[in-house]
């Protein structure tokens, strides 16, 4: 049987929009191996198809596709911590999982790269999939079925605190509520925000963040979905946060907080339990692995 831990995603991350993402250390657990039925076992109460709607079923049926195998069914059993329809890179996870647990079944036909293009193509979201893949904090775009890609060092100093509410939002609700054409000033404002993230996330200026973080693509349209997710940004801001954004397509929350300030998070718990009690606050790092497969 086949191991695969993919950790979870948080795309955009304010300015970079559909490009850049970062892995984190919360991670889903998938055991894969061939059967001759579709048998699909989830381990931890999250909702999952147990039929080949199962997209993890699906994505690794996709890899033997491409490769000309035949393929019976697979046994899958689910361990999932990334919680579903959150802005936290669990479809990704699970796409990532598929493809990566049927190619170590097969033998490894798909190269790294191939793995990159194909989970990007099948989710649509390499500021996602690539960061679940490579780990740490990613720059990615998809184009004509290639992804190019760098994975950029993160200074050590930050850890991200996780604001995930007890409602969801679904990444196609948050993409429809988008314009389809933006001011060539709005262009600018986030290109400009998304590359002074990636030189101060690496370099550690952590004073650039706050601004680095800032967005007019996306946050403004979809902070009308989110009850409370402007207050918990203002919110997180007076806690003493150097930059703010929603996570992925939402509706979670990701204050960047400096290493140093332990008492952040017993800050954030309890502002959320006075004032947002839907809000809870958790602590994360970087993932700087990305995803492992190991036979078991
Ligand atoms: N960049 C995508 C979005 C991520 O914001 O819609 C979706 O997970």
């Amino acid at each position: 049987m086949v191991r695969v831990t993919v950790p979870a995603t948080s795309a955009n991350m304010g300015s970079g929009y559909d490009s850049i993402g970062i892995a984190l250390e919360l991670y889903n657990v998938i055991d894969i191996e061939e059967s001759d039925h579709i048998d699909i076992i989830d381990k931890n109460g999250q909702f999952v198809p147990k039929d080949a709607r199962n997209l993890i079923y699906q994505c690794a049926k996709r890899v033997y596709d491409e490769c000309g195998k035949p393929l019976a069914g697979l046994k899958i059993i689910e361990d999932c911590a990334i919680p579903q329809t959150r802005g936290l890179g669990s479809s990704s996870a699970c796409t990532v999982a598929g493809i990566l647990g049927a190619n170590a079944l097969l033998g490894e036909p798909l190269s790294r790269q191939d793995v990159i293009d194909l989970a990007a193509t099948i989710e649509g979201h390499p500021d996602n999939s690539t960061p679940a893949i490579l780990g740490g904090f990613c720059v990615a775009l998809l184009e004509d079925g290639h992804v190019w890609n760098v994975r950029v060092p993160v200074h050590g100093a930050i850890d991200f605190i996780v604001f995930i509410p007890d409602f969801k939002l679904s990444t196609e609700k948050a993409r429809a509520v988008l314009p389809k054409t933006i001011a060539h000033h709005d262009a600018v404002f986030n290109l400009a925000r998304a590359a002074l993230l990636a030189g101060s996330l690496t370099t550690g200026k952590l004073e650039n963040l706050d601004v680095a973080t800032g967005d007019c693509l996306h946050q403004p349209y979809r902070f009308g979905l989110i009850d409370n997710g402007e207050d918990i940004v203002r919110g997180a801001k007076e806690l003493g946060a150097l930059g703010t954004f929603i996570s992925g397509a939402g509706p979670s929350i990701i204050a960047l907080v400096y290493k140093g300030d332990r008492d952040y998070l017993t800050r954030a718990q309890a502002m959320c339990k006075e004032k947002y009690p839907h809000w809870k606050p958790i602590v994360l790092r970087c993932d700087e692995v990305g995803a492992v497969t190991k036979w078991i």
